[in-house]
């Protein structure tokens, strides 16, 4: 049994790495095997920055695929479970430092230190909270990731030929970096959210810039077999018509570009409201857009937070700290992004914030993820309203600050300023 493993007698003698390798087998044989990641490579091929290995089924067959993924390319290699187990177990602390397996009810992690040697950490999921198990078929796996092959990425800059072969542009790398876990985050959010079985899914991404990720969403939601209709909204013409012409060069019916300020936007249905760095206050806007048509999933990742530093008074406890700039400058980003989350809960939104991708890949590293919350939750949610509201007055005052762009959207807004 998985869990006699989990939790084996200390004298059991098993090290840290045998038993995670019977962990992970036992993860395979009794189905709960989710997803293994490798990471922390060592002294193998350049440029490898990590393996993700899933389960797939091949002819019918169970396999395992392996995602190895380098700065600038993507190999997938699918082996039989034998060949797949060995060869995963060849790699731990020879070629990565650190593995991290999930299974439906457990994670687990295994480290190894600079001399080598190993260390096991067991986490248990709580109910609710474990990832899917089970084969998925091999069309629908391959379909779910976004490929580099995609013709449209060379239109917007982020692919080019070598060889004949397109490969992701070396500066383009952390781009692409941000637009997978984007999709990645937002695809575990929507399973738990109301529009976990929808078939048609609305999604603007406002400030959409080159349309990097307005072309990701559109291209994964179609490959996940959801009829996507996707709007970039942007203010820049000239970003509009290079996103507009490259979507109907390659016929991709139901993205559309629009020139537009979200400051003045108005739409119809919007189901995902996402933004990726839209500038200070846009960011505000968008989400005040993305609450009033009600949209399910409200993810953006802000940038260039101004309006609330120049307002922030210092409490007197917190001179010593924010006499530094750059800790002001940081608190002003927290204190504004704690505001936009208690905003969104007090909506009736289950909101978390938390670094979308490593600190080295952008700055902007920070997302805000909000769920709609739906029946019981929805109405627990709703009491809670006065005690979030109060939270935010009281955050307001001890830093002395007079607005917050969303909150007054909020105000402002007949429709939502019931909630307040
Ligand atoms: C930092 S870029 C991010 C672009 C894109 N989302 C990305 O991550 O690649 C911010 C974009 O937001 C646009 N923007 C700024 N204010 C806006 C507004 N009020 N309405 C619409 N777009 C805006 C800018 O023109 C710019 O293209």
């Amino acid at each position: 049994m998985f869990t006699d493993l989990i939790s084996p007698p200390p004298a059991a003698g098993a090290d840290a790495l045998e038993r995670f390798r019977r962990l992970l087998h036992t993860a395979w044989v009794d189905g709960s095997f989710v997803r293994l990641l490798l990471s922390r490579p060592v002294g193998g091929e350049p440029g490898l920055e990590r393996v993700t290995v899933r389960e797939l089924l091949l002819r019918g067959e169970r396999h395992l695929s392996f995602l190895w993924r380098h700065a600038t390319r993507d190999v997938t290699k699918n082996l039989p479970p034998d060949e797949a187990l060995a060869r995963i177990a060849a790699l731990l602390g020879a070629e990565f430092q650190h593995a991290h397996l999930q299974t439906r009810t457990h994670e687990i992690q295994l480290s190894f230190s600079r001399k080598g040697k190993p260390s096991l950490r067991v986490g248990k999921l709580p109910p609710g909270g474990a990832a899917e198990a089970g084969p998925p078929a091999h069309d629908k796996a391959k379909h779910r990731d976004l490929s580099l092959q995609s013709p449209f990425w060379t239109d917007l800059g982020l692919t080019h030929a070598v060889k004949g072969e397109l490969q992701l542009v070396p500066a383009m790398a952390r781009k692409w970096k941000q637009i997978n876990r984007f999709i990645e985050v937002l695809g575990a959010a929507l399973k738990g959210s109301p529009l976990a079985d929808s078939a048609e899914v609305h999604v603007t991404d406002f400030g959409s810039g080159k349309g990097y990720l307005t072309f990701a969403m559109h291209d994964w939601l179609t490959r996940l077999g959801r009829g996507a209709q996707v709007t970039g909204v942007e203010l820049r013409q000239d970003m509009v018509r290079l996103c507009g012409e490259a979507a109907a060069r390659h016929g991709l019916a139901g993205l559309r570009f629009e020139q537009g300020d979200v400051r003045q936007y108005t739409t119809a249905r919007l189901d995902v409201m996402i933004a990726l760095h839209a500038c200070d206050t846009a960011t505000d806007h968008a989400i005040h857009l993305g609450l009033r048509a009600g949209a399910s999933i409200i993810m953006c990742s802000p940038c260039c937070h101004k309006q609330i530093r120049p307002q922030m008074q210092t409490p007197p406890l917190l001179r010593p700290l924010l006499q530094h700039g750059i800790h002001l400058g940081q608190e002003a980003e927290m204190v504004t992004d704690s505001l936009r989350a208690l905003l969104l809960e007090a909506q009736g939104y289950e909101t978390q914030v938390f670094e979308f991708v490593a600190l080295e890949h952008t700055s902007k590293n920070k997302m805000i993820l909000a769920v709609k919350k739906t029946g019981a939750a929805l109405a627990a949610a709703r009491q809670r309203r006065p005690e979030l509201l109060a939270q935010l007055d009281q955050v307001k005052h001890f830093y002395g600050i007079r607005e917050q762009c969303l909150e007054t959207l909020i105000q402002q807004d007949p429709a939502l300023a019931q909630a307040r």
